[in-house]
């Protein structure tokens, strides 16, 4: 028999046990249920975000150059109903009236990229600097100081000035480090008295697979299996300069951070007993984020990629991987790059292993490189764009697999949020309320998990164009009425909420919580939809004009059949 104090020693080491495996993550356990009340804490910054192409409008006004989304957008096929981004939401002339949409909200930080044409034309600082663009830029930043709101500025949201891509083939071309980083430096130049949350670029999984690899996006190219991987190691290597650029020659000044923001869906295995579902779910977050995050922490791509590439790409007979590599001096450059992580996160996906046969090196691809094939879940709710469907936990999952990859980075939540289909006016998103609800409470689950994150960002403030969905998926807290050339903003439900939210600074009890829900649905449906009668009544009139002469057709054609039906009768 173990004497007494023998026996509470081990049940206090027990205790102890269980007390720290509880601050570590578990990831075998799916806790997906359970919500957690609880703030924030301290300090704790909430924003909401935007990016120049996607609301600025204005698109060649005040000197501005094209960009490669301006061109790409006007080419037909290529968005949906061939929308453009022209005039979008007229941000470019609104700065006022959307500071005070933000300062409605109660929020901390914004979240906004800058033009790289609109500061330079063709892109290149040794030929023009557009002064009325800098003007754009220092009006909105300056505005947003004076009402205390913190400027998180995007350097590269996607708009390429389209000289680069014409001269050089865009990010293809190594020589667009040197470009990028003497525009960052323009901006550190111009701004940085006041800019003290830099990201270099936004989301290049996306620059590097949907502009080079599928084409879906501007530039539109389809250089399948090379494009993507060409594209990344060149946006790698000008994120590391920039970084440089400003620890060597603005940091001592400037005081600011420089970080990027990622964007990365989780992935769980269907099987979690099954050791090839586990491998696949981990190399599918390993060509998301870690193919950008790897690099930027450990200084090379994750070990998965340059054993899936290479050998893959020595079985399609060619002489080098597809995926380029790093040389030593570079290795040690990039690594480190980053003040902190920006994160974007919308959804998930089941995974389970598929081989991929490698087949011709004519007919590889980003995709078939995984050897993975991605499931959903039918009964996850899908309010939006086809690809979201709403899976709380997984945000969670991959806040912490940053904590563990990556030695528990200052991490800001850059992006996330959800969309809805409906074009008509639909002010009561209660189903946005219900996503904003359940990630929020999952990144304050993965705080108690011991994750560094420090901020908040919503996407977005307001509807937007949605690159190559064109106007047909809102993200927007406002929605905006594309249909009337003032774009008038009006605020949905999840306004009230996310407000709330804020004020609170987190969820401090069901009561208060379910109330603020309450309440937000109620307000929509009175003062809010009268707001929104005005472009509910356009669009009916709009309907009025194609449906009332087809149902007048319609009637003379009934009554034309009815009454030879008649005459038929009597003969
Ligand atoms: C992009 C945003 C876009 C969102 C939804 C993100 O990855 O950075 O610009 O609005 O996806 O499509």
């Amino acid at each position: 028999m173990l004497p007494r104090c023998a026996f509470s020693v081990c049940h206090v080491l027990m205790l102890v046990l269980c007390l720290s495996a509880a601050e570590d993550f578990d990831w075998t356990k799916n806790d997906h249920g359970s919500f957690y009340y609880g703030t924030f804490p301290a300090g704790f910054s909430w924003g909401a975000g935007s990016s120049a192409y996607q609301t600025e409008g204005a698109w060649d006004k005040d000197g501005k150059g094209l960009s490669i989304w301006d061109v790409f957008s006007h080419k037909k096929g290529k968005i949906q109903q061939n929308e453009t981004g022209d005039s979008s939401c007229e941000g470019y002339y609104k700065v006022k009236d959307d500071v005070s949409l933000m300062k409605e909200l109660k929020l901390n930080h914004y979240r906004f990229s800058i033009s790289w044409p609109r500061l330079l034309p063709t892109g290149i600082k040794s030929d023009h600097i557009n002064e009325k663009g800098i003007q754009h830029y220092d009006q909105l930043i300056d505005h947003l100081l004076e009402n205390k709101i913190t400027p998180i500025v995007t350097l590269y949201h996607w708009d390429l000035p389209q000289v680069l891509q014409e001269k050089y083939g865009g990010w293809q071309n190594i020589s667009m480090v040197n470009h990028f980083n003497e525009f960052a430096n323009l901006c550190f130049e111009r701004f940085g008295n006041r800019v003290k949350y830099w990201i270099t670029f936004n989301n290049p999984w996306s620059v590097a697979v949907e502009g080079y690899e599928t084409g879906e996006h501007a530039p539109g190219l389809k250089l399948r299996g090379t494009g993507a991987y060409r594209a990344a190691h060149h946006i790698i290597k000008a994120h590391a300069k920039v970084w440089h650029t400003y620890d060597t020659q603005w940091r001592a000044k400037q005081k600011g951070l420089v970080g990027i923001s990622l964007s990365g869906d989780w992935g769980e295995p269907v099987d979690i007993s099954n050791q090839k579902d586990i491998e696949a779910a981990e190399r599918y977050v390993q060509f998301y984020l870690g193919w950008f995050a790897t690099p930027i922490f450990h200084g090379d791509y994750p070990q998965v990629m340059k054993d899936f590439i290479g050998r893959k790409s020595v079985q399609q007979g060619l002489g080098t991987s597809r995926l380029p590599t790093f040389s030593p001096q570079e290795k040690s450059y990039i690594k480190g790059t980053c003040d902190f992580l920006g994160v974007g996160h919308f959804t998930t996906r089941y995974i389970t292993q598929k081989n991929n046969p490698s087949g011709r090196s004519s007919s590889s691809s980003y995709f078939s490189d995984r050897d993975l094939a991605e499931l959903v879940d039918p009964r996850w709710p899908d309010p939006g764009s086809e690809w979201l469907y709403s899976v709380p936990w997984g945000f969670r999952r991959l806040l912490n697999f940053v904590k563990t990859q990556y030695g528990n980075p200052m991490i800001y939540v850059t992006e996330n949020g959800v969309s809805e289909k409906m074009l008509c006016t639909e002010l009561c998103d209660d189903w946005r309320i219900q996503y904003y609800k359940d990630y929020i409470n999952e990144m304050l689950k993965a705080i108690k998990d011991g994750v560094n994150v420090k901020g908040y960002t919503a996407w977005s403030l307001l509807d937007k164009f949605e690159w190559d969905e064109g106007y047909s998926e809102r993200f927007g807290l406002y929605y905006v009425d594309f249909r009337n050339k003032n774009k008038p903003r009006y605020p949905k439900a999840s306004v009230q909420f996310y407000k709330r939210v804020i004020s609170s600074n987190g969820f401090p009890n069901q009561r208060e919580v379910e109330n603020w829900r309450r309440k937000a649905v109620e307000t929509c449906s009175s003062s809010n939809q009268l707001l929104a009668a005005d472009p509910l009544t356009s669009h009916m009139e709009m309907v009025t004009e194609i449906v009332v002469p087809t149902v007048c057709t319609l009637s003379i054609l009934l009554s034309a059949i009815f009454l030879m039906f008649l005459l038929r009768r009597r003969n």
